[in-house]
């Protein structure tokens, strides 16, 4: 495919957006993001890419961006705690649903047909099987999740009734750093759980919260599917060059297979920073599965891609790069 189209990436400063920006720029493509950077970090933007500042909400931000001849467009620009979802759902349904429709009324005006939407696991709900297959009934537990299918929902109705061609790519957990050191502003406030196992490695928390260890599973912590965002990344570039060459809508889910476990993944973050990481058990949070743990059959079939970077050792070994960098302190002693 000519690398040489022109790319839209909304939320192209946040934490996925930042490493796709970076990847698309590495293979020549003419990328613009789009960011409101309300979250976004400027320092994460890779130079070679143009910035326009806007937000999805404002239909004159919106032509300025589709000003630019683009081709395709990779939307990332969304809230995703899902634990503020479930009490302020507005915001959520304003940015997420409202500002999707728009952008892609804005494509619609501007002719452009392109779209790859970043979905997420949080569609399916509790799993009824595992691993979770793309064809698992879809019951989102949490307005975020809900917001994400009732996009999924209008873009079947979009492609229907335009010309316009979709690739909705279901995360599981995205974690890591950029492999190549390149990407190194921490996310604001974060709500998942590597960031903070990091931001306790590096002493900014004196401890963290593990919810709950009475799930049956083999420690009693929650299980999930940890998958790199320099994976995420490529395969957000192959779902784009297959809806472009097959000329077809693509649904796929994207994680490893592997399931690990809150303390497992605590533990090889201590083994990778050398550092003691402090923790109490609390009570469960409301709306955690056991499990979740992706079937990638599809992903691999379609867009002949597996990650290769999500092992726990690259995980932690790329986000020490960014956390641990400032941190010079000797080992805390454990906690009793
Ligand atoms: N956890 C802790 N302590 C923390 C944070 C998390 O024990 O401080 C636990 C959670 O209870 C859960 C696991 O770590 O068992 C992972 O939690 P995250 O918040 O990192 O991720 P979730 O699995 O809840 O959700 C993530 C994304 C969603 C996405 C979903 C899809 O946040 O956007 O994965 O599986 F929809």
């Amino acid at each position: 495919m000519n690398s040489n189209k022109r790319i839209l990436v909304t939320g192209g400063a946040g934490y996925i957006g930042s490493h796709l920006v970076q990847l698309l720029c590495d293979q020549g493509y003419q990328v613009f993001v789009f960011d409101n950077f309300s979250l976004g970090l400027r320092e994460n933007i890779d130079p070679r890419s143009e910035v326009i500042k806007g937000d999805i909400l404002n239909t004159v931000d919106l032509e300025k961006a589709f000003a630019k001849n683009i081709d395709a467009v990779f939307h990332f620009a969304a809230w995703k705690a899902v634990g503020e979802s479930m009490i302020d759902p507005g915001k959520y349904a304003v940015n997420n649903i409202y500002g999707t429709i728009n952008l892609l009324n804005a494509m619609l005006k501007n002719g452009v047909n392109n779209f790859i939407f970043s979905s997420s696991a949080a569609v399916y709900g509790s799993p009824q099987y595992l691993p979770i297959d793309e064809k698992h009934p879809v019951n989102p537990e949490n307005y975020y999740g809900y917001t994400k299918l009732a996009i999924e929902e209008n873009l079947k109705w979009y492609s229907k009734l335009t010309d316009i061609k979709y690739a909705a790519l279901r995360y599981f957990n995205a974690t890591g750093y950029d492999i190549n050191g390149k990407i190194k502003g921490k996310e604001k406030n974060p709500a998942n759980l590597s960031p903070i196992v990091m931001e306790t490695a590096a002493g900014i928390r004196d401890k963290m919260q593990v919810y709950g260890n009475d799930y049956k599973t083999a420690d009693g912590t929650c299980i999930r599917d940890y998958i790199h965002v320099n994976d995420l990344a490529s395969a957000h570039v192959l779902a784009m060059k297959y809806i472009i060459e097959k000329e077809e809508n693509l649904l796929v889910n994207l994680g490893t297979g592997i399931g690990h476990s809150v303390l497992e993944v605590i533990g090889k973050a201590e083994e990778v920073t050398g550092k003691i990481i402090s923790y109490d058990i609390t009570e469960r949070r409301p709306g955690d599965p056991p499990e979740l743990v992706a079937s990638c059959d599809l992903a691999k079939k379609l867009l002949n891609w597996e990650a290769q970077y999500s092992d726990l050792e690259t995980i932690f070994k790329t986000m020490s790069d960014v956390y641990m960098k400032s941190v010079n302190s000797p080992p805390k002693s454990p906690s009793l």
